[in-house]
């Protein structure tokens, strides 16, 4: 009897946060939809007046494809808040910690179809991954991705609905990037990372990056000397990947800070793991449709890769169109060839947010004209 009113009761709580959810889901559904009349009303009176829109400038990346023919990928994006690295294969505080450091599964094995779930409760505040929660922020970014190339060129085409501002409580104005809107940034796993095809970002989300749990804070790099030179670290870390470090805390037991940021290999190490292509490609693109190319290795590195890319509001939804070329020798692109499947992740930085507090993607499969690959970057 007691263990069917224990069911009964958890019954009853789940019942209650679903409808709760769909409150919250119908809300924001509404708000979107204010939103993009708004958008729509502004933009028709700034076509009236003989205004052009700022963000219709520049609009000429992907001019050659005709994206209506392309397929579109629905892609959803979760705030994963402090859930880094260390936090899923440690077992205590995660719980597919095992399966996924023995089995081998990936992180979309058991998450694909809950990412709603994970997303809608974490940006509510936790008492493991979310201890600063933004009030109003949205839980979940729903996108659609299309993606192209013409034999030279390959092209990203992401669209989702704007939200209204819900200002960050910790930052003076509320927006911690007031110059941004919005930034995309797109990861490719690159070779002999460890777990690389199975979590995609997570390779580089460290548990002592920039407002994570173990940030060492200002005065403790200023003490490490030549790690803080190397790394060109002031106020916080950056992501890296593991195997630029000597060794990576996971256990975080007695207390123990969880990650590594001061454990750097050797400069010779690290030349060499760039040359057999062990980082993680990164391209990012801002609100004004400015882009940078560069990867992540022991921190992050731009380097001078071609990219080029446009992003636009209008009538509430975003379009940020980016590409570079299939293949390039800098050092720190991945080159996208026929016939292989790479792992790769989406960020979006949503209502000017600025490190975690972004919306990603799970390990997400990406080929050249292959359907079985969830990014199918068809020829055109
Ligand atoms: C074997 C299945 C499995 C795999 C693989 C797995 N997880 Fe989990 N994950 C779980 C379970 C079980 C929970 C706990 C569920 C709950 O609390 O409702 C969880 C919880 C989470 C949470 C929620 C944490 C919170 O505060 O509520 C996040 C975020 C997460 N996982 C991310 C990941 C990421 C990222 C990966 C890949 C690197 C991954 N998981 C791989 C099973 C898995």
């Amino acid at each position: 009897m007691e263990s069917l009113a224990r069911i009964e009761a958890k019954e009853a709580a789940e019942a209650e946060s679903a409808s709760a959810a769909k409150k919250a889901q119908q809300e924001a559904m509404q708000a979107q939809i204010a939103a993009a009349v708004d958008a729509a009303v502004a933009e028709e009176r700034a076509k009236a007046s003989g205004e052009a829109s700022a963000a219709d400038a520049g609009d000429t990346v992907g001019a050659n494809i005709d994206w209506s023919g392309v397929n579109s990928v629905d892609m959803t994006l979760f705030y994963p808040g402090q859930a880094s690295f260390e936090f899923v294969q440690n077992g205590k505080q995660h719980g597919g910690a095992r399966p996924l450091t023995k089995g081998g599964d990936q992180c979309t094995t058991c998450h694909a179809k809950e990412l709603e779930n994970i997303g809608n409760k974490i940006v509510k505040g936790t008492e493991n991954t979310e201890p600063t929660p933004i009030p109003g922020k949205r839980g979940v970014i729903n996108a659609t991705m299309q993606a192209a190339h013409d034999g030279e060129n390959v092209y990203f085409r992401l669209q989702w609905p704007d939200a209204p501002h819900a200002p960050a409580p910790f930052v003076d104005g509320g927006k911690m990037d007031p110059e941004n809107q919005i930034k995309v940034a797109m990861m490719i796993t690159g070779t002999g990372i460890k777990m690389g095809e199975q979590v995609g970002c997570w390779a580089t989300c460290h548990a002592d990056n920039t407002y994570m749990p173990f940030d060492p804070g200002p005065e403790a790099i200023a003490a490490s000397g030549d790690v803080a030179e190397l790394l060109k670290a002031k106020e916080s870390i950056q992501k890296y990947l593991s195997e630029t470090r000597t060794k990576i805390e996971i256990k975080g037991r007695r207390g123990k800070a969880q990650g590594g940021w001061n454990k750097l290999k050797s400069a010779e190490e690290i030349d060499q793991l760039l040359a057999d292509g062990t980082f993680m490609d990164l391209m990012r693109v801002y609100a004004d449709g400015s882009a940078t190319n560069g990867y992540l290795l022991e921190r992050r590195v731009q380097n001078d890769g071609d990219i080029a890319a446009s992003a636009k509001l209008s009538a509430g939804m975003w379009t940020v169109v980016f590409s570079r070329p299939l293949t390039s020798d800098k050092p720190g692109d991945v080159p996208l060839e026929a016939g292989k499947t790479y792992t790769v992740g989406f960020a979006i930085h949503d209502d000017f947010s600025s490190a975690r507090f972004h919306h990603v993607t799970l390990n997400t499969s990406l080929a050249l004209d292959d359907e079985t690959a969830q990014i199918n970057v068809v020829g055109r």
